[in-house]
């Protein structure tokens, strides 16, 4: 496995928007090969999701895993999930406005709106069909990582730029100390 280089904002392949993928070609070895590379670049850079895209390839391929972090109880732990093709489709019309940040878009942070349920259709890694519905922090980090591949960006997505803020100054006068820094490791 190899650990992949990220994509910062104003390259163009955040922009892309990726086409559907064939199973047959999602299960071609170069591209399970792939998705081993793009965990552990997830996993190395403590992002919570990653996106093709972020790392210069255009498929249309995310993962997603939080894993359980001793010094923040309260962060819900998401196993490892690999989305194929994820569509997703709210649940109700609930919208939650929480911190977040993007490996893409590297030391700041910003307040996003975000549906709180949302169903997701998708395929796994094999080309199975997957079919889930997820909530508050999984769901946020879902959504971060499909709209990469639809070249869409958090940024486009806040309501309200004043929020925009450098990590050092969000540390220092937003950055809630009694919960999870949720926003921290979003891909
Ligand atoms: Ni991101």
């Amino acid at each position: 496995m190899s650990l992949l280089k990220v994509a910062v904002l104003g390259n163009p392949i955040l922009r892309q928007k990726t086409p559907e993928m064939k199973k047959s070609e999602l299960l071609r070895e170069s591209v399970q090969r792939f998705i081993d590379d793009l965990i552990e670049t997830m996993r190395e850079y403590d992002g919570v999701g990653l996106a093709a895209t972020q790392v210069h390839q255009p498929l249309r391929i995310a993962v997603v895993e939080v894993q359980a972090n001793p010094r923040y109880p309260q962060a819900p732990a998401v196993p490892l999930t690999v989305l194929v093709n994820p569509v997703l489709t709210p649940i109700g019309s609930e919208r939650a406005r929480d911190w977040e940040g993007c490996l893409s878009v590297p030391d700041m942070r910003g307040v996003v709106p975000r549906w709180t349920q949302i169903h997701v259709e998708a395929m796994d890694r094999k080309g199975n069909p997957l079919s889930f519905d997820a909530s508050g922090f999984f769901a946020r980090a879902v959504q971060h990582e499909t709209d990469h591949l639809d070249g869409i960006v958090y940024l486009e997505r806040m309501e309200d730029m004043r929020t925009l803020t450098y990590m050092r100054e969000y540390a220092r006068y937003w950055r809630d100390k009694e919960t999870p820094d949720q926003g921290a490791a979003l891909g």
